[in-house]
């Protein structure tokens, strides 16, 4: 497939050229396009075969459901299906953090074609706060069913460069609509349970949720970890999943102890003759930059930040060929625990607690 990639401005949007975009979703087409957390890979949520290839063009498992996005509310109305205290939690969830990083798995409406949810009968939505995804959506007409724009088990893509390296010749379009701010992707919250519950962290927190509703809850990641036979309640989470290429390990704990396991470890590394990075934060590259490749997330105490730059640092580790990734534990609060959530997942669980 002839892939194509079109320059938008967020500033200042090409209405011309959001048109172009917008008739390939409404013919059936697949687009990448820019929200605040991650780059998407849209089509038509209406659409159940331009669904399906969204699915093959990711190498995506036919069973871990898309989040469907909405430009306003008469979309809601379509998409979802339902009333009584349902319907209450989304007005004023809505009303407080739309549009932005937050999707709520909801009723789905009968319009919404099955392979979107891979079946269940509810489904994900969101309202991106993106101008690009805005003007996009509208332009369209229709909700647009969108997972991140990566192949399924790579990092999300959080700038067009990532998205043209795993998505060119699999899509019609990809928007370069310059890198995304939140960097990782929504926090993912059930009100269609009998426990309203946090399935996936992300900027919107469990604590911020709990200013709206009465009573939610976040399993703990760690514990539900892994390929258990079990049905998780977000398929997406049974995947190890925003992996790079190098085996990535985690430690926790003391500041001293970390940097001494760390270094210790680098060395047995270096002498099996392997390529060694760390990720750490501004404040630590000091100890390390002298024994391996160093990337930081950002300051300590800027869990925003380190959410923005996460994905981007585990791909520039694949680029320049690190086989072994050491990563330091970020404090956990605000954004922290959603970055924790991401590198313990691509480190596979391996977390080590000195
Ligand atoms: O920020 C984001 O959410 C980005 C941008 C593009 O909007 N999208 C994204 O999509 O991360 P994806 O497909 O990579 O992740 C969707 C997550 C998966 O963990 C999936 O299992 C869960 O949402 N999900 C979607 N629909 C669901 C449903 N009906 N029930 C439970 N989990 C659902
Ligand atoms: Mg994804």
């Amino acid at each position: 497939m002839n892939t194509e990639i079109v320059k938008i401005d967020r500033n200042n949007i090409d209405k011309e050229k959001i048109s172009y975009c917008a008739e390939v979703i409404k013919r059936g087409g697949l687009v990448c396009f820019p929200t605040e957390t991650v780059y998407g890979l849209g089509a038509s949520a209406f659409n159940a075969e331009a669904v399906n290839n969204v699915y093959k063009a990711k190498g995506r498992p036919a069973d871990n459901p898309l989040i469907v996005h909405i430009s306003n509310y008469e979309m809601l109305e379509l998409v979802t299906d339902c009333e009584g205290e349902q319907r209450n939690v989304l007005n004023k969830l809505a009303d407080k953090f739309w549009p932005g990083p937050l999707t709520m798995i909801a009723h789905r409406d009968d319009a919404v074609p099955a392979n979107v949810s891979c079946g269940l009968d509810t489904v994900g939505i969101r309202f991106p706060s993106h101008p690009i995804a805005q003007a996009l959506i509208e332009a369209s007409g229709v909700p647009i069913a969108a997972p991140s724009a990566n192949l399924s088990g790579k990092p999300s893509p959080t700038r067009a460069s990532h998205v043209i390296e795993d998505m060119m010749g699999r899509v019609d379009i990809i928007i370069d609509g310059g890198n995304c701010d939140v960097g990782v992707e929504s926090t993912v919250f059930d009100i269609a349970g009998e426990q309203m519950s946090v399935l996936r962290p992300g900027a919107v927190t469990l604590e911020q949720i709990l200013t709206v509703v009465e009573s939610a809850d976040e399993p703990d990641w760690m514990k539900s970890h892994g390929d258990s036979d079990e049905k998780p309640r977000s398929p997406g989470l049974k995947y190890r999943h925003y992996a790079p290429k190098a085996t990535v390990k985690i430690y926790d704990g003391e500041q001293n102890l970390r940097v001494k396991h760390i270094l210790n470890e680098i060395e047995k590394a270096k002498m099996g003759g392997l390529n060694c990075g760390v990720l750490t934060t501004d404040e630590n590259v000091r100890y390390y930059e002298n024994a391996a490749t160093v990337l930081s997330l950002g300051k300590e105490s800027d869990s925003l930040q380190q959410a923005s730059n996460l994905f981007h640092c585990l791909r520039s580790f694949d680029e320049m060929k690190v086989d072994f990734v050491f990563a330091e534990a970020v404090p956990s609060g605000g954004a922290g625990d959603a970055v924790m959530n991401r590198l313990y997942r691509a480190a596979g669980g391996n977390i080590i607690r000195v």
